[in-house]
């Protein structure tokens, strides 16, 4: 036999010896046999280099170095899913399904925490994998995933298909890994999710060969191409081909039994080496699946079902308290280092004396906690069995750092310290003012705050503006220098032409975040309107309550704040916005806008002062006088609520195109 066909003939025995070890549990030849295989292989490839076949199973080991990833169209779209929270929303799901049609089969499947990725084989040979993406242009991988010993390079069957699947890192990989970081005092990963797409991102091959990534299979995109029916049948499908298919799935043929099905998949998951975050539920037949369609961002025929955050315990060893920029006291839970859905906690808000009291937290006490919105770690309760003699909570009566009187007022739930010289005030007031959605003096952190404010250069907004006449001392001061004294200042001259929206934002008033100033400002105009308006006036204005018309009120009743606006005019700072003229004709104009979601191209305020800019009016909730939804990444009940109400949804996509074409 000559050299090529020799080493076409390894290429396919070792590929197809890593199929029955990997994919069927069921080794076909020994491990010495496999080795031998395999030397001979790797030294043929050697010699002769222009014969490697492209799906050779030595390229499992990785070696290929690039400088960056090819951007790749992805033929067929990867979509995202829509989400149920609870299982109200999954029978929310169903009956949207049982609208159209009458009769219908669920199958549902563990949802893998990993990175979605597709591969393409042509004639039957692996030719690339290409990441996700925004669903649309994804990166060419295909180095790296080739190094996956789970993955086949070549399939069982000469076919042309293209495969989407996870790819993830098993938990024993991912503690290995860690430990080995450790010891190299790299940063941990948080999450094995985490540390498959930081992996799967790496320019060099032969490191993510020894990652120990793994890979599960569980869509055929060009179905139609074979003579499968339905999900059930494609999962098998892609199991005979050779790929490793999670065996977690099962038929359903009501909302009843899908509950029972995700219940026992919610306890089976807990003996899985890997991570998993939910269930995906489908309808099972692909006719329906087309019948049923897509909306803007999601097909109408799946969901993705979250299990209910991770809740954890640990012990709250002491509470202490923050003065926040409006004088507001937050309890502060200082607690014994968890982790908890995938990072490391070790605080969390108590919000105020309230929420304090109705749980019953004392210190020493051990707490639940869990992620709201696996984001902000929040306690849900004490675990009262591990109580001994804890004593009660007790509110503290003065501030923490000036020690004046803390006030209460009845209606309200918060402790405020009312001291206009309380320090800590005073810095947060400072550091909210200079912060970036405000007034975006970005050299005057809360480092530097909290410097000059220590040395008397920085009392109040105002001293901001008087920095320069204290140059010759500033930067002589240690940490310093001429150089970045100069550019703080610049960033502060710069910021006297922000917009008026910024600076009454950056003004810090209770309850008055970005969204709510931008409203203020291009319903009102300019700081006397507003300083004079009423409070009918104020909540005339459609999101404005009566809880953020008080707090206006009550700031411009303060002398100091109007002696802060008096500065302001002094100094010719813009305090009014130019009433927008409506873009009659914008395709935005007049419209009611509701974004949610994650935005590739924008921060959500970004987009937020275009589109008023253009006409729009944005709004944070969804309801019947919505006229539009613009859904980024992850975007979750807003966009049920929308599809509910059959309110039209913008992608991003289609939202550039809309702002490049008007
Ligand atoms: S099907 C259009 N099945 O969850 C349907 N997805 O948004 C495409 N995932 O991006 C997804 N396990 O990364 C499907 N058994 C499974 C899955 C699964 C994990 C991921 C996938 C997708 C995300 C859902």
């Amino acid at each position: 036999m000559d050299i090529l066909n020799r080493i076409k003939e390894l290429t396919k025995i070792i590929n197809k010896a890593n199929i029955d070890y990997h994919t069927y549990d069921n080794p076909t030849m020994s491990d010495y046999e496999y080795d031998m295989l395999f030397k001979e292989l790797k030294e043929l490839e050697l010699a002769y280099p222009e014969y490697k076949q492209p799906n050779s199973p030595t390229d499992k080991v990785g070696g290929v170095i690039l400088d960056r990833f090819l951007k790749v169209i992805h033929d067929i779209p990867m979509t995202s899913l829509s989400n149920a929270f609870n299982f109200e929303e999954l029978e929310d799901f169903y009956n949207r399904v049982k609208k159209e049609i009458d009769s219908f089969e669920l199958i549902s499947e563990l949802k893998i925490d990993g990175l979605a990725i597709s591969l393409i084989y042509e004639n039957g040979s692996f030719v690339k994998a290409v990441t996700r993406g925004d669903g649309q242009v994804g990166e060419d991988v295909s180095e790296n995933v080739k190094t996956i010993k789970t993955l086949p390079l070549t399939l069982t069957k000469p076919v042309n298909i293209t495969v989407r699947g996870e790819i993830f890192m098993p938990y024993g990989s991912f503690q290995k890994l860690n430990r080995e970081r450790e010891t190299e005092g790299a940063p941990l990963f948080s999450n094995p999710r985490n540390a498959a797409s930081g992996t799967i991102r790496q320019l060099d091959s032969s490191i993510v060969s020894k990652r120990g990534l793994d890979i599960f299979l569980y869509t055929v995109a060009n179905a139609d191409d074979f003579e499968i029916e339905n999900q059930y049948e494609a999962l098998q499908f892609l199991h005979d081909l050779g790929f490793k298919i999670n065996k977690n799935y099962k038929v359903s043929n009501s909302l009843e039994e899908l509950i029972q099905d995700i219940k026992d998949f919610d306890i089976a998951r807990h003996n899985l080496n890997f991570a998993t975050d939910g269930v995906v539920v489908k309808v099972n037949d692909f006719n329906y699946q087309k019948e049923l369609g897509f909306t803007a961002r999601h097909p109408k025929w799946a969901t993705a079902y979250k299990f209910s955050p991770e809740v954890v315990e640990t012990k709250l060893l002491k509470i202490t308290f923050q003065v926040g920029r409006t004088g507001v006291i937050t309890p502060v839970a200082n607690l014994e280092t968890v982790e908890v859905s995938g990072s490391n906690v070790s605080r969390a808000t108590l919000h105020n004396e309230g929420f304090i009291r109705d749980r019953d937290i004392r210190e020493g006490d051990y707490v639940y906690l869990q992620k709201a919105g696996e984001i902000i770690p929040e306690i849900i309760s004490v675990n009262m069995d591990k109580r001994t003699n804890q004593l009660p909570f007790e509110m503290i009566t003065n501030c923490p750092d000036c020690n004046s009187l803390l006030s209460k007022k009845e209606s309200d739930a918060d402790h405020f310290c009312i001291n206009p010289e309380c320090p800590s005030r005073n810095i947060n007031q400072i550091i909210h003012f200079a912060s970036r959605n405000a007034m975006n003096i970005d050299t005057l952190g809360e480092r530097v705050v909290e410097t000059f404010h220590g040395l008397g250069y920085l009392n109040n907004i105002i001293d901001i503006y008087y920095l320069k006449d204290h140059y010759d001392e500033l930067i002589e001061l240690p940490g310093f220098g001429k150089k970045s004294i100069d550019k703080l200042l610049d960033a502060i001259e710069n910021s006297k032409t922000m917009p008026f929206s910024k600076l009454f934002f950056g003004l810090g008033i209770k309850n008055v975040g970005a969204k709510v100033a931008q409203i203020i400002v291009s319903e009102l105009s300019d700081i006397d309107t507003i300083i004079n308006a009423t409070k009918e006036d104020l909540t005339s204005i459609f999101e404005i309550g009566d809880v953020i018309a008080e707090s206006i009120i009550t700031y411009f009743k303060d002398e100091k704040n109007l002696e802060t606006i008096k500065f302001f005019k002094d100094n010719n700072f813009v305090l009014s916005q130019e009433k927008i003229e409506k873009l009659e004709d914008h395709y935005f104009s007049g419209k009611t806008v509701v974004l949610t979601g994650t935005l590739e191209h924008f921060s959500r305020n970004e987009l937020s002062d275009k589109l008023v800019l253009l006409g729009a009016k944005v709004s944070s909730s969804v309801s019947k006088k919505t006229d539009l939804v613009i859904a980024g990444e992850q975007a979750g009940s807003k966009l049920t609520k929308a599809n509910e109400l059959g309110i039209k949804v913008l992608s991003e996509q289609e939202l550039l195109e809309i702002l490049e074409n008007e």
